[in-house]
């Protein structure tokens, strides 16, 4: 079975209400690649706004989601939340989250099984930081946080993998087709022996990190890259071009 292309928009910690309109009613009015899985992630403020005025084609995800289901949490949201307002994604594992908030892995696979368990896809976001990648550490980092994640899931259907190597995110510095597919395949491999030859097969493994409409397509070519997760140029007209990157 041939896996579905995959992009995801993450705007991270970036809009106003006429803003994430004003990217909504672009996406709504876009021709975009039926044969793509679309899955947008404003942040949380935005959520309903978003799932209200966007084309039902378009999935809409939560940046993060709470290990808990309810309960003296100030601030966190949980799956249940989530699922009760028809968001139906949610981002766990981001780097940005990893560095800045200290999320450990653990905490990482907690929060990907209570989405998981709420019947949420999830978009489990690891990568290796350039001091990780210089050291020659970047396999044993992706499959380390990998291995926490399948410590307590072992259905993966739901689960799209977004390698985001760290040193590309937000600088620029795409990793190249070459560097790409090599942990991609690498992702595959750790599937086939530690979950399944299916999960290996189906798992969609999209590549985040400076992704823009001018490199979208050399990337999207390679054998073990299926889509994106976008950042910054998931707020601008280019996204579409993204989108439609297999065209
Ligand atoms: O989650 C996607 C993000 O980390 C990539 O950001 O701006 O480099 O596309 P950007």
């Amino acid at each position: 079975m041939a896996r579905k292309f995959f992009v995801g928009g993450n705007f991270k910690m970036n809009g106003t209400i006429q803003g994430i309109k004003d990217i909504v009613h672009r996406l709504n009015d876009a021709k975009l690649d039926g044969t793509t899985e679309v899955v947008i992630a404003p942040p949380a403020l935005y959520l309903l706004l978003t799932r209200e005025h966007l084309n039902p084609e378009i999935e809409v995800a939560a940046q993060n989601v709470f290990d808990k289901a309810n309960g003296a949490f100030t601030g966190e949201i949980s799956a249940s939340q989530l699922k009760d307002s028809n968001i139906t994604w949610a981002l766990t594992g981001h780097s940005e989250r990893r560095t800045v908030l200290c999320e450990k892995d653990e905490f990482v696979a907690r929060k990907t099984k209570a989405a998981l368990d709420e019947g949420l896809g999830v978009i489990l976001c690891i990568g290796e930081t350039l001091q990780e990648r210089e050291s020659n550490e970047t396999i044993n980092v992706v499959t380390r946080q990998l291995n926490a994640v399948a410590e307590n899931t072992k259905d993966w259907s739901k689960i799209v993998i977004a390698y985001e190597p760290v040193w590309a995110i937000g600088t620029g510095k795409v990793a190249s087709t070459e560097q790409a597919q090599e942990v991609h395949a690498s992702i595959r491999e750790w599937l086939g022996k530690t979950i399944s030859s299916e999960a290996a097969e189906n798992t969609r493994i999209i590549y985040g990190g400076s992704v823009t409409d001018q490199n979208c397509r050399d990337l999207a070519k390679q054998a073990d890259i299926d889509g994106f997760l976008v950042g910054g140029a998931s707020l601008k007209p280019a996204f579409i071009d993204i989108i439609n990157a297999k065209l």
